[in-house]
């Protein structure tokens, strides 16, 4: 899809449909706005005295053939409260114009820039609203000859003097937006189809495109690197597991570089093991390798983005199942740091495999951590699937990531790491135990996971409630939502 910056008068567009928004009791209309309301001859006006249209966020109406301009149709939505508009609101309403749009079969359009916003900072936030928007989950339904592409948007009444800084937006908008809907493609792959083989051939192929490094380990590697928590999730599955590495570095490094480290869930089934999970919903467990599949995301926008700081990308892959060598309740392992684990619940894997890939991260000498798994049904119970769980070992790395993700219109919470927690998974027989059962089990799998860190500044993101839309909304198809790779990727690029 192509965004186009026009010096054009908005009125004498010649386009499929001119769209202009409205805030809600919006009494007397402005600048651009009102002309072509006096142009159509009061049809803005009308629209809005009829009832027709409310000015909500997301309402819209239309007319086509508008007197007196060269579009074919002209469009309004609704931009909701004035007050409340921000540029997670403009992405979000860009999104719900471009949906709408496109469900009437029309490809190309034009957009009025009204809000007060920086030119660059508002284009960019539109170009990602629109590409996020543009994905769908139904790539195996036969019929796939409705849906007729956008191709062209218009983006009108930006200020022209800052020509060249928009145009810059406007291409970091498709980067980010473009690598979030990868990351989504390879979550919304069921699990036949999204083997650990399978993520990791993708992960090469995307490497190779972007010149990004690239090493797979097989099952041998991890054995040398005695990753026992990883491969003893790994021994019920008949898939082989794989344990992805992809790196960027970019072209100036010296002793000050940072090196971050994203450390990925690769769980491309969760059937829980010998912990069989109940079969209501677990066709959903195809998705518990979206946290792998947002760091070759993040990875993949580093790559073109191209920040000061290094980036090493790590997903350890596997499935979850309960095959006759699968390990068992009661089982202890040794996890590639040297701690033993005690396996309380074998549905517990998530910090299992986070625990060597977290190991490996700093073997390979990170400076800073990131970590991003569907980990806990209880964060869910939490926070539902309005904001993604945030813990951390250092909060000046925390507020860096709440800052960007804030900046990123992502929803985010801290949750607390007191000590009594980390008491909570202390096992009789070894170092630690997988699970300390229900109370407060978003916490307590983030104190296991500290535990591998050691003194790395590190921050773990728990998605398992955002990831996943059950419904569609105005600007966002149901199913994956890539949630938390915009602030990871703002967060590596505001690093100096
Ligand atoms: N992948 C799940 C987390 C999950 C559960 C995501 C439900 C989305 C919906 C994870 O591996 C898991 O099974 N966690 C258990 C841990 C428990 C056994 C301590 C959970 O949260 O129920
Ligand atoms: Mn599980
Ligand atoms: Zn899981």
């Amino acid at each position: 899809m192509n965004f186009e910056l026009s010096p054009k008068k908005f009125t004498e567009m010649p386009t499929e449909a001119l769209v202009v928004y409205v805030f809600e009791k919006e009494m007397e209309l402005k600048g651009a706005v009102r002309d072509v309301d006096r142009i159509t001859g009061g049809l803005i006006t009308s629209f809005l005295a009829s009832g027709e249209f409310t000015g909500k966020l997301f309402d819209h109406a239309y007319a086509r053939d508008p007197g007196g301009l060269q579009a074919k149709r002209l469009f309004i939505f609704g931009a909701g409260k004035k007050e409340s508009f921000d540029l997670a609101v403009l992405r979000r309403l860009s999104g719900a114009i471009s949906r709408t749009l496109r469900s009437k079969s029309i490809s190309e359009f034009a957009i009025l820039k009204r809000s007060a916003f920086d030119s660059a900072e508002a284009a960019q936030a539109v170009v990602e609203g629109v590409i996020l928007a543009q994905f769908d989950v139904d790539c195996y339904k036969s019929d796939q000859e409705a849906k007729k592409p956008l191709q062209t948007m218009w983006l009108v009444g930006g200020d022209m003097a800052r020509k060249a800084a928009i145009l810059q937006a406007i291409e970091r908008g498709r980067i980010v937006a473009e690598s979030q809907n990868f990351a989504r493609e390879l979550i919304n792959e069921p699990s036949n189809k999204m083997t650990p083989t399978t993520l990791a051939d993708r992960a090469r192929s995307m490497a190779g495109q972007f010149n990004l490094g690239a090493e797979i380990m097989d099952k041998e590697e991890m054995e040398k690197q005695g990753m026992g928590a990883l491969l003893s999730v790994a021994r019920g599955s008949e898939e082989a597991p794989k344990f992805i590495v992809l790196r960027y570095d970019p072209e100036v490094v010296d002793h000050s570089t940072k090196m971050i480290g994203l450390v990925g869930k690769g769980i491309t089934f969760d059937s829980g093991g010998i912990s069989l999970k109940n079969p209501e919903g677990m066709e959903k467990m195809k998705y518990d390798m979206s946290g792998g599949a947002s760091v070759l995301g993040v990875i993949r926008a580093i790559s073109q983005l191209k920040p000061k700081a290094r980036v090493v990308a790590v997903v350890p892959a596997t499935e979850n199942m309960p095959g006759g060598r699968a390990q068992k309740p009661g089982d202890v392992q040794t996890a590639m740091s040297g701690k033993t684990i005690e396996v309380i619940n074998t549905d517990a894997e998530g910090r299992l495999i986070l625990a060597d890939g977290l190991c490996y991260a700093r073997k390979l000498g990170v400076t800073h951590l990131i970590d991003i798994a569907t980990l806990t049904g209880a964060v869910s119970i939490a926070f539902g699937d309005v904001r993604a769980g945030v813990m951390g070992n250092n909060q000046k790395w925390v507020n860096a990531f709440l800052r960007a993700a804030e900046e990123c219109g992502e929803k985010m919470w801290q949750l607390p790491m007191d000590d009594e927690y980390g008491e909570m998974i202390k096992s009789k027989i070894a170092d630690l135990k997988n699970t300390a059962g229900r109370n407060a089990s978003t916490i307590t799998a983030a104190k296991f996971l500290e535990a591998f860190v050691g003194d790395t500044p590190w921050i773990h993101l728990d998605i398992a409630g955002t990831e996943w839309l059950e419904e569609a909304k105005p600007y966002c198809s149901e199913g994956p939502t890539g949630i938390a790779i915009r602030s990871i990727i703002q967060t590596i690029c505001a690093q100096r």
